[in-house]
């Protein structure tokens, strides 16, 4: 069985990097380990958290039960025919690396989701996007193990039910499964490029990009991210904080005459997507420094952890900065990061 910690630091498991400590934590690294955890009469009747990259996360007390990291690795090619690859990955593999091997191998897909931190098991979970394209565009299956029964069950992409950072796993199955792989369909030829969202066309144009292929994609990707985004590595962070929220026609009729400027996504006739880290900017909070956390100046919707070990500075910063945007704006921003 795999070996359990008990009163385990998550420090170094999480990007906001902090200091709560789970009552017990294992590494999970076979499907059999897993179910062997399941089974013992020890880890029974207490709250389970799968943990994948700890990249959306944000521990605001100890976890009282048990932590099961994610680790299962590999990855192999289960089907393929002229036009595509069926790769099926391990939950445990982390993002970036697959992304980057994909791209070496000329496979086509994912390029547009180059140096999002995390997992590939928690990928499908929050349905992670970026520069126009979301995995849900490229998952053939996930396969997950229920965390009461032990049994492993199968979801084709229908039944993963993705929705902008959403699934059913964040929604009615909810802590119900230990995804342990992903199987991604990815084109080895006549790819589909995305170069629609409007900082990769630039930024295409300023690497002197003469033909557009994957790798040159994922290459304006990574810049603009360099650019924009802080390193986990150097300073902690959990990426966007707040999903972009979702107005109908009417308010943001409102809202343009008075910020004609403001930018938005037209999702259909009737609602319209903004930037949250639009709407926090204008409220005054961007680059905006509180004791140990803040927002990071280059882009508002990310909240940093300077040098706090616990999670209710950010929590309670969090909550400033929703009661400014209601009070200026009267829209409700939602957390995107998962709360613990
Ligand atoms: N903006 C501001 N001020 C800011 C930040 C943004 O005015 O401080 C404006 C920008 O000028 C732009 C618009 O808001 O007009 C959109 O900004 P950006 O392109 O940076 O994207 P985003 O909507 O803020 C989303 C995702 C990111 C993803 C980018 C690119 C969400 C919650 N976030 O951010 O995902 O990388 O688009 O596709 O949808 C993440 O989920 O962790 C994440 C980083």
């Amino acid at each position: 069985m795999a070996k359990i910690l008990e009163n385990a630091s998550l420090l170094p498991h999480n990007t906001m990097r902090i200091d709560a400590k789970a009552r017990y934590f294992a590494e999970v690294t076979t499907t059999e380990d897993l179910q062997e955890i399941l089974s013992s009469s020890a880890y029974q009747n207490m709250p389970r958290l799968v943990l994948g990259g700890g990249s959306n996360i944000l521990f605001t007390k100890d976890f009282p039960g048990i932590v099961l990291k994610v680790s299962m690795r590999g990855m192999n090619v289960v089907k393929e025919s002229e036009q595509n690859i069926w790769l099926k990955v391990a939950a445990g593999e982390n993002w970036h690396e697959l992304v980057m091997h994909c791209v070496t191998n000329d496979w086509g897909g994912i390029e547009n989701l180059s140096l999002i931190p995390g997992t590939v098991g928690a990928a499908p979970m929050q349905n992670i996007g970026a520069y126009g394209v979301e995995i849900k565009d490229v998952v053939d299956q996930v396969e997950g193990i229920d965390l009461e029964t032990g049994k492993p069950r199968v979801f084709s992409n229908a039944e993963c039910e993705f929705g902008y950072r959403e699934s059913v796993f964040k929604r009615g199955l909810r802590e119900k499964y230990f995804i342990s792989s992903v199987t991604l369909i990815l084109s080895k030829i006549n790819h589909r490029l995305n170069t629609t969202y409007g900082a990769i066309q630039e930024t295409l144009t300023s690497l002197n990009v003469k033909s557009i292929t994957i790798q040159a994609i994922s290459e304006a990707v990574i810049t603009i991210r360099k650019n924009k985004l802080p390193d986990p590595a150097v300073i902690g962070n959990a990426g966007s904080f707040f999903k972009n929220p979702t107005i109908d026609q009417l308010h943001f009729n409102s809202l343009k005459v008075t910020h004609p400027t403001v930018p938005h996504y037209q999702i259909d006739n009737q609602y319209v997507k903004i930037p949250a880290g639009w709407l926090i900017e204008q409220c005054g909070w961007k680059g905006k420094r509180v004791d140990d956390v803040g927002v990071h100046p280059l882009q508002a919707l990310v909240l940093v952890n300077y040098s706090s070990k616990k999670g209710d500075a950010i929590l309670s910063l969090a909550k400033d900065i929703q009661h400014a945007v209601l009070e200026k704006f009267g829209i409700e921003l939602t957390p995107e990061v998962n709360i613990v």
